[in-house]
């Protein structure tokens, strides 16, 4: 595929293909922008009907931690660029596919592979970067837990290395809850790798996405890097559920932030954007993790940027160039399942639109669960106060029901 110089016909012999590997709500954004950028794309994920699949010239159902599954599929296919959306996934094959040159992986395998693993990560942003992070250790046992957390201290919040959205995830204020910790790390992680990290609890006044996009300056031919502006968000239990854009900072925090957020997505390379996750106290930035694709937290995006975080990443993908200019003050907010179903629906969605400045994604997730996320309310506003009420609202409104139960 020639970067940024050519894009084909889709379902025919020059079309540019791409294959999104997880086709979740952020997958489906992608697609849709690609879509309208003339590419064929080909969603992958490992339950029938995900989000993505629905909008795709393909859908593939495929456990994609299952290396040889996975190389089939792209060696069935043959796409140009193969994108990563989530985490678990054979990362080893992506390198195998990549450096044979039957494919490329945004933004690249190795940053895929140090990313899936916090301890990778961990290690480059702090050992090779010399970023500042929590004081931290790892741990393969119970025993080394306990000596881990006599050098970083309490409060402090065990994590399994491989997890993501909070599992297995708990906060430590003493000795009494260590035993707990480690066997809720043990039961939340993805595969059953029994290894932990512990980090000090970083007090932070508040913590951002800095969206941080690499593509092809037009003008130098060169990757250039670009910022969005800050996103502040709310975690409850590790899962996001409010964001907004763009967040209050005071200009030397603003501009730690950048000039982490840089360095870490320079390490990783490639094309494409990334959300950078970091801890802000006064004008002191603490990395985080990095995720080398949208953000959940930047689903606000979608109302406040003039591109989305997700047009952003389709146009740097391909070689394009992007353009980060904020449109005002926007705000989202998680609409959960509530329930326990397949096939449910959504009622007051008329109220939920009614609110000024609002917006909806419903994902159209097969199956409910009650703390899975379904769709998101956005809106803008004057201000992000104004911005995150009538996002409130707009979630507020807007309620799950039973699939058999419509009026
Ligand atoms: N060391 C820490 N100090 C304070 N808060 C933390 C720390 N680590 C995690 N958190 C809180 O938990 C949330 C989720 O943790 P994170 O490491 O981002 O896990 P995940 O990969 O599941 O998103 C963070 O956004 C933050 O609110
Ligand atoms: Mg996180």
């Amino acid at each position: 595929m020639q970067i940024g110089t050519r894009i084909g016909t889709p379902l025919s012999a020059s079309a540019t293909r791409v294959m999104l590997l997880g086709a979740g709500e952020l997958g489906k954004e992608v697609i849709i922008a690609l879509q309208r950028l003339g590419v064929e794309v080909i969603a992958v994920d490992r339950y029938e009907n995900a989000p993505g699949h629905q909008v795709a010239h393909r859908a593939h159902v495929v456990d994609m931690t299952d290396p040889q599954a996975l190389r089939a599929v792209i060696e069935a296919e043959r796409p140009h660029l193969v994108v990563p959306e989530i985490e678990a996934i054979a990362t080893d094959a992506l390198a195998a596919v990549e450096a044979a040159g039957v494919a490329e992986v945004i933004p690249a395998a190795r940053a895929a592979q140090l990313t899936m693993n916090r301890e990778g990560i961990r290690n480059l942003a702090a050992e090779e970067l010399g970023l500042p992070t929590s004081p931290y250790a790892f741990a393969d046992s119970l025993e080394q837990l306990k000596a881990g957390i006599a050098k970083v201290g309490y409060p402090c919040v065990v994590k399994p290395v491989m997890s993501s959205s909070g599992k297995g995830q708990s906060v430590l204020r003493s000795d009494a809850d260590v035993e707990a910790a480690w066997l809720y790390a043990l039961a939340g992680g993805r595969v059953n790798y029994g290894r932990v990290i512990v980090e000090g609890f970083v007090e932070f006044d508040y913590e951002i996405t800095q969206l941080t996009v690499r593509a092809i300056d037009p003008v130098s031919g060169k990757v250039e890097t670009y910022f969005c502006d800050p996103i502040g968000h709310l975690q409850v239990d590790g899962d996001y559920v409010e964001s907004w854009q763009p967040q209050p900072m005071s200009p030397k925090a603003l501009e730690r932030s950048r000039e982490i957020a840089h360095k870490v997505t320079e390490a990783l390379g490639g094309r494409g954007i990334f959300g950078v996750e970091l801890f802000v106290r006064g004008d002191d930035v603490w990395f985080s993790e990095v995720s080398p694709r949208p953000h959940d937290t930047g689903l606000v995006t979608l109302a406040s940027q003039r591109f989305s975080e997700f047009e952003l990443h389709a146009r740097a993908i391909l070689g394009l160039p992007v353009d980060t200019t904020a449109r005002g003050p926007g705000a989202s907010a998680v609409i959960y399942g509530g329930r326990e179903e397949r096939g449910i629906a959504f009622e007051g969605v008329a109220a939920a639109l009614a609110v000024p400045g609002s917006d909806l994604r419903l994902f159209g997730k097969p199956e409910s669960f009650v703390k899975r996320r379904m769709g998101v309310a956005l809106a803008t506003g004057a201000d992000i106060e104004e911005a995150r009420a009538r996002a409130r609202a707009v979630a507020a409104a807007v309620r799950p029901v039973s699939g058999g139960a419509a009026e």
